[in-house]
């Protein structure tokens, strides 16, 4: 028994046409007219657009946040979220606890994503603390499907590395293959700034935007860079977010080198006036690097045109406000960093992108699940042809609603996005041929999500 996806347009990130698509069991088996069958299961996809499902590649899915807690949601609300909003594949950040094995880390975040998702989910392995001994372990992990390492260039005290370490995991990382993500901002000059704010009593949410200034993502942008290139490794700049950033990634790829980078949604989208907020009105906003000015936001959306960068994720990372950020109400330094987005990119992305005729449908798909499909090695995913996962979304663009805590499904009781209007939604979301949301809402069943073993 076969699903017949009728009376959609097909996009893929090097053209469309208007087709039926046939599912067999959780692949794609042909794309034309006539692909049905007396007996098939029909989707009407009449005035949509069919897609290959959203692949986020940043995202922080239950990260442990101290004495066994961990950010807001589970594996199950995140991935429904994910689901509903139309993104059918996530890369979730591991993180090495210091003094532990990267194995222990990678088999905890195993059995956790594994009873929980409801899409499919791979990992970057975060490496804390480069013993030789951890980064011995690295061929393992790359051998069990995680070819991606991740270092902190910042958060001081807790995952930051030194420029030492971060070369050695570079060069380990390189030597197989694999490449290494980074958080490209400088740790040292963040603490020295944030101490001095909170020496001058000036604990606001909103200072948080100016102790990491543009030039210290810039500085250590550029540094990543050159360390990358001293160790013959590729790397892979997460959430650029200034014209400082954007121009050293500009300058390595114009010489050739290795090297790719990503844009978050919500630096595309908000601004630092956000900052601006009284007191601890700010505290949604609070996430590293921090939003920027609308000159560099417009920079980002030039960097995408101009193929500096190559896509746009959402370093997912959601926290309550009542309970998690607020335990920082009087001091922005105690606010735990991050922001929820999984489920609102591809609406965001589609409003400001392909609507206001900035982006193609083509450029859309690029740019929130090819590339990151080519990049990260997803193999099945990322394209709708024969022979690849059925991992769809039924895209209906004439669709208009505003976002809001109030109707997400990310068990995070707040939006950076509240009362934002967009146009579109998933109509119908697959994951490998089983319908997981309908109509926005998710329907499927914790567990569903397999594992991305990634080459
Ligand atoms: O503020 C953020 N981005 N929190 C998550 C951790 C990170 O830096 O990616
Ligand atoms: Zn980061
Ligand atoms: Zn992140």
């Amino acid at each position: 028994l076969a699903l017949i996806i009728r009376n959609g347009t097909v996009v893929n990130a090097f053209g469309r046409c208007r087709a039926d698509v046939r599912v067999e069991g959780e692949r794609v088996t042909a794309i034309g007219e006539g692909t049905g069958q007396p007996g098939d299961e029909e989707l009407d996809a009449s005035g949509c657009h069919v897609l290959p499902g959203g692949i986020d590649p940043h995202t922080h899915i239950e990260m442990p946040a101290g004495e066994g807690g961990c950010n807001a949601g589970t594996w199950y609300s995140e991935t429904a979220a994910a689901v509903a909003g139309g993104t059918t594949c996530v890369l979730d950040m591991i993180t090495q606890e210091r003094g532990a094995t990267l194995t222990a880390a990678l088999r905890d975040w195993q059995r956790r994503a594994q009873a929980g998702a409801v899409c499919d989910f791979g990992f970057h392995m975060g490496v804390t603390d480069p013993l030789p001994e951890v980064l011995a372990e690295m061929e393992a992990v790359a051998a069990a499907g995680v070819p991606s390492f991740k270092l902190y260039l910042a958060y001081r005290d807790r995952l930051m590395v030194a420029d030492g370490a971060a070369f050695r995991i570079m060069r380990a990382a390189g030597a197989l293959g694999a490449l290494t993500l980074v958080h490209a901002e400088n740790g040292d000059l963040i603490e020295t700034l944030v101490a001095e704010a909170r020496a001058a009593g000036r604990l606001a949410a909103g200072v948080h935007g100016e102790t990491r200034p543009a030039l210290a993502e810039g500085e250590a942008t550029h540094r990543a860079m050159q360390l990358a290139q001293l160790a013959a490794a590729p790397i892979y700049i997460v959430h650029v977010t200034c014209r400082e950033a954007l121009a050293a990634v500009r300058a390595a790829r114009q010489a050739g080198r290795p090297v790719w980078a990503e844009a978050c949604a919500h630096h595309l989208l908000l601004t630092d006036a956000e900052y601006r907020r009284p007191g601890f009105g700010a505290a949604p906003y609070v996430l590293s690097p921090p939003l920027r000015d609308p000159e560099d936001v417009a920079a980002l959306w030039g960097g995408l045109e101009d193929g500096a960068l190559d896509l746009v994720a959402t370093d997912h990372c959601p926290w309550h406000l009542a309970g998690q950020k607020e335990r920082g109400r009087h001091d922005f330094a105690a606010i735990p960093n991050g922001a929820p987005g999984v489920e609102e990119r591809l609406a965001l992305l589609w409003t400001h992108g392909v609507e206001t005729g900035r982006w193609t449908p083509e450029q859309f798909v690029a740019r929130t699940s090819a590339n990151a499909a080519r990049i990260f090695r997803l193999e099945g995913k990322g394209a709708v042809l024969p022979g690849c996962d059925a991992d769809l979304v039924v895209w209906d663009p004439a669709v208009r609603r505003s976002l809001s805590a109030a109707t997400h499904h990310s068990a995070v009781d707040h939006s950076i996005y509240e009362g934002m209007p967009v146009a579109g939604r998933a109509r119908f979301t697959l994951v490998r041929g089983r319908v997981v949301a309908t109509e926005g809402k998710p329907v499927a069943e914790a567990g569903w999500g397999r594992f991305a073993r990634r080459h």
